[in-house]
């Protein structure tokens, strides 16, 4: 499929609260090293490509990243670099970040956030992106034990003006309706992808049902988190596996003369309007790719033959 010059417009648009965005958009947890997120002994990412990357995704019509003051390899940070790149912010940019982990100076992690450590985080992202408030902000969780007291601290710092619209990272439903009882959330944002947590299913035409977005996050990458590898490779895997998702993405690739990764992408939004894809790139080609994706139409018999693959392929973790 033709990719040079396909605007993320063609993805279709969803509005995050009154925050209006292309479908397609960009993670930007890539960007601060070369290789694996978080590994202390990863290089930094090359800060003129990152930059371009993130100066080329706007061109490209992206108006939707997503961020985290924890992304940050030794030598360089996301926020740092979406906000050397793109201040002054364009008024249709929407920067979505999240709240919840900490890394110390060192990198380690730090206990999840307490609701009194929450509000420095959010200032943390409004000092390094340079803002007075911010766009979106995910309280990102682990466990399943109730939300509603970090999430009424976020509510609170969203009444005082210094947040826009909340959001919810890695929940479970009762949670999503745990935090919508105390004030509007957006978006979930929850890993998901073909062959990844097909559990998820019935939660993700929920959020819909509920007018909010679902974000899914390792689309590409998949249960291995660092498989991009699997979706270069695609063609092999699906060759020796001869059955699961891999082949199914490989037939529907071939049939399209597209990349399995695009198929990955292409998967996430036919599964409704309310979907919105951030794929992370520090590479300008898979970037191009990525928003053509978004320009990738499959037909009915595609999507039934992906979906069997997807619930195929069993709760993932
Ligand atoms: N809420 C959370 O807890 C959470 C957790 C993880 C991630 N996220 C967010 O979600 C975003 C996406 O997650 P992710 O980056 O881990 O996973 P992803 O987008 O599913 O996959 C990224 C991997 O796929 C490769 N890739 C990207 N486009 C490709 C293409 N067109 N062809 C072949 N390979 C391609 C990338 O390598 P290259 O750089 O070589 O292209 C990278 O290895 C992150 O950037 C972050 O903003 C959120």
């Amino acid at each position: 499929m033709t990719q040079e010059m396909t605007s993320a417009a063609a993805s279709g648009t969803w509005t995050l609260g009154d925050l209006r965005v292309h479908r397609i958009g960009f993670g930007a947890m890539r960007l601060p090293q070369d290789g694996t997120a978080f590994d202390p002994d990863a290089p930094p990412g090359d800060r003129d490509r990152a930059i371009a990357v993130l100066r080329r995704a706007l061109e490209l019509g992206v108006n939707h990243i997503d961020t985290a003051a924890f992304y940050f390899s030794r030598l360089r940070s996301a926020n740092e670099l979406i906000n050397r790149a793109l201040a002054p912010y364009p008024d249709d940019l929407v920067i979505a970040t999240k709240v919840g982990p900490g890394r110390d100076a060192s990198g380690a992690w730090l206990p999840h956030a307490t609701p009194d450590l929450l509000r420095g985080q959010v200032e943390e992202n409004l000092r390094q992106l340079g803002r007075d408030h911010l766009d979106l902000v995910n309280l990102r969780i682990v466990g399943t034990d109730s939300i509603a007291e970090r999430f009424g601290a976020l509510a609170e710092l969203r009444e005082a003006g210094l947040i826009r619209h909340l959001g919810l990272s890695n929940v479970q439903p009762h949670q999503l309706a745990e935090a919508r009882a105390i004030a509007p959330v957006v978006c979930v944002q929850n890993p998901y992808g073909l062959g990844v947590r097909p559990e998820q299913e019935e939660f993700v035409r929920s959020c819909g049902e509920q007018g909010v977005a679902f974000v899914p996050f390792y689309s590409i990458a998949g249960a291995g988190r660092e498989a991009g590898v699997r979706a270069q490779a695609g063609a092999a895997a699906g060759a020796q596996a001869g059955q699961g998702t891999d082949a199914a993405v490989l037939s529907v690739a071939q049939a399209h003369g597209a990349s399995p990764a695009q198929v990955r992408l292409a998967w996430t939004l036919h599964l409704g309007e309310h979907v919105l894809a951030i794929p992370g790139t520090g590479n300008p080609d898979h970037l191009a790719a990525n928003v053509a994706a978004g320009a990738l139409r499959l037909s009915e018999d595609e999507m039934r033959l992906l979906d069997t693959a997807h619930r195929s392929a069993g709760p993932t973790g």
